[in-house]
C-alpha cells in the first residue's frame, strides 16, 4: 500500500501543519499576519522596540504589565544574582566536543542545570518564577562561555553591574561594547523576545503541559528553534549572502535557486503575508551598522534579494532575514545567531509556561488515522 498517496488525502489543517489552529489562549502575545502586526500584552512591537529594555519586555511578559523602577531593580537583582552558571555546568561544557553544534551544547546544558536547582520540579508559579529568572540570566553566560571554550579560551565572568545585552557582549568578546551597538543588540533581544504560537513556543506549552519541569520544557524549546525552518534561518541567510559574495551575482544566484524550488531562507513567514514589523528595525540596523563599520555590502545584496523576491515571488524578509547581516556586522559568529535568538525568547517561552501551568490543561490532539485496518499476523517467514 502506497503511504504517500494516502497521506494527500489527509484533512487540509493536518496536511498545514496546524495552520490556522487556535491551540491555546494567550495574553502574552499577539501576531496579526495580515496587517503586520505584533503585540506583546497589549504593546506595540515599534513603541517597545523604540523606547523599552529587553529587562522590561521580560518584566512584561512574565507580569502582564511593564514594571515599576523599584520592580525592575528588583528583577535585575534577580538575574544578576545567579548570572554565574554552577561550576559542575562550567566542568560538564568543557567536556563537550570542540566542534559541538552551539545549539546543541546550549541544549545539553540548559538540560542540564536542571540537576543544580533544588526547585526544578516544583511547577508553582513562585518556584517557576525563579527557575525562569535563572534561566534568562545563564542562557547568555552559557552561549558567551561555550564560544570561548571552543576558541581555548577561558569563559568570562558575567559583571552583575551590566544588563543582559551589555553582559553577554562583554562575556562574549572579552571587552566592553559600545554603547550603541549594546542598544541595539538589547533592540534585537526585544525584537525576538515573543511570537505567540510558533514552534518552540508551541513545544515549550506541549511539554509543561504533562506538568513536566521548566528546564525540561525549555530543552524541548531549543530543539524545536534549532531547526532550519525556524531559528536556524538566520545562520542560513548569511552563509547565502556570503556564498553570492558580490552584488553582481545575487540576481542570477536567486533566479537559478527559484528555478530549482529552493526555498530562500529568511523570506517568507507561516503567518504575516506582509511586511514581519521585526524587519522594519533590523533592517534599519544592518545599514546602520554597515554604514558604522565602512561595508555597506551585505545590507545593499540583502535589499537587492529582497527586492527580487518582492518582483519573483511577492513574498517578504522575516526577522531572520536581516539579523543576519545585522549580528555579521556585530562580528558575531555565524552559528550564534540561533543560540541569541534562544538568549531572547527565553522570555516568551518562559512566560508561555507560566501561562500554561497557571491553567492547565494536557495537551492531546488526534491524528487523522490514514492507515490500514483489520489486517492479520503474518509469521515472519511467511511474509
Ligand atoms: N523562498 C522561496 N519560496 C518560498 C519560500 C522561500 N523562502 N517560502 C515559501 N515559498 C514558497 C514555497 O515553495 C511554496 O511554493 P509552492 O506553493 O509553489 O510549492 C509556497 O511559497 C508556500 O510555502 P510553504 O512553505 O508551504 O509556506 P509556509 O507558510 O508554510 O512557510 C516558512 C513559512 C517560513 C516555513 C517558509 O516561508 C520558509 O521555509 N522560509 C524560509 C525559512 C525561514 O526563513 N524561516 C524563518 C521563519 S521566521
Amino acid at each position: 500500500m502506497d503511504k504517500g498517496k494516502d497521506a494527500a488525502t489527509a484533512s487540509a489543517s493536518a496536511a498545514t501543519g496546524l495552520r490556522g489552529v487556535v491551540a491555546a489562549s494567550s495574553s502574552i502575545g499577539d501576531v496579526d499576519g495580515v496587517n503586520g502586526v505584533l503585540i506583546y500584552e497589549g504593546y506595540d512591537i515599534h513603541d517597545l522596540a523604540r523606547n523599552s529594555t529587553f529587562e522590561e519586555i521580560v518584566y512584561l511578559l512574565w507580569h502582564g504589565q511593564l514594571p515599576k523602577r523599584e520592580e525592575l531593580d528588583a528583577l535585575h537583582k534577580s538575574f544578576s544574582e545567579c548570572y554565574e552558571l554552577p561550576a559542575a555546568i562550567l566542568d560538564l561544557m568543557r567536556s563537550f566536543p570542540r566542534d559541538a553544534e552551539p545549539m546543541d551544547v546550549l541544549r545539553t546544558a540548559v538540560s542540564a542545570l536542571d540537576f543544580y536547582d533544588k526547585g526544578a520540579h516544583d511547577t508553582s508559579r513562585e518556584a517557576s518564577l525563579k527557575t525562569a529568572a535563572r534561566l534568562v540570566a545563564q542562557i547568555p553566560t552559557m552561549v558567551a562561555a561555550s564560544e570561548r571554550l571552543r576558541n581555548g579560551l577561558e569563559p568570562i565572568k558575567p559583571n552583575p553591574e551590566l544588563n543582559i545585552a551589555t553582559n553577554f557582549l562583554y562575556m562574549l568578546k572579552g571587552e566592553m561594547p559600545t554603547a550603541e551597538d549594546a542598544r541595539i543588540f538589547d533592540i534585537c533581544l526585544i525584537l525576538h523576545a515573543d511570537h505567540e504560537l510558533n514552534a518552540s513556543t508551541f513545544t515549550a506549552r506541549v511539554v509543561a503541559g504533562t506538568l513536566a519541569d521548566v528546564y525540561g520544557a525549555v530543552t524541548a524549546a531549543i530543539a524545536a528553534l534549532s531547526g532550519p525552518l525556524h531559528g536556524g534561518a538566520n545562520t542560513n541567510v548569511m552563509k547565502m549572502l556570503l556564498e553570492i559574495g558580490d552584488m553582481d551575482k545575487a540576481e542570477a544566484f536567486i533566479m537559478d535557486a527559484l528555478a530549482a524550488k529552493k526555498k530562500i531562507m529568511g523570506i517568507g513567514h507561516a503567518v504575516y503575508k506582509t511586511e514581519d514589523p521585526r524587519a522594519t528595525h533590523l533592517r534599519l540596523f544592518s545599514k546602520e551598522l554597515g554604514e558604522r563599520n565602512g561595508e555597506t555590502k551585505w545590507y545593499e545584496m540583502s535589499r537587492k534579494i529582497e527586492e527580487i523576491m518582492m518582483r519573483e515571488k511577492g513574498m517578504y524578509p522575516n526577522v531572520d532575514f536581516y539579523s543576519a547581516s545585522t549580528y555579521y556586522m556585530m562580528g558575531i559568529p555565524l552559528d550564534l545567531y540561533t543560540p541569541i535568538f534562544a538568549v531572547s525568547r527565553i522570555s516568551g517561552w518562559t512566560g508561555h509556561i507560566l501561562e500554561q501551568y497557571e491553567n492547565n490543561k494536557l495537551i492531546r490532539p488526534r491524528a487523522e488515522y490514514i492507515g490500514q485496518r483489520d489486517l492479520k499476523y503474518v509469521p515472519l517467514d511467511e511474509r
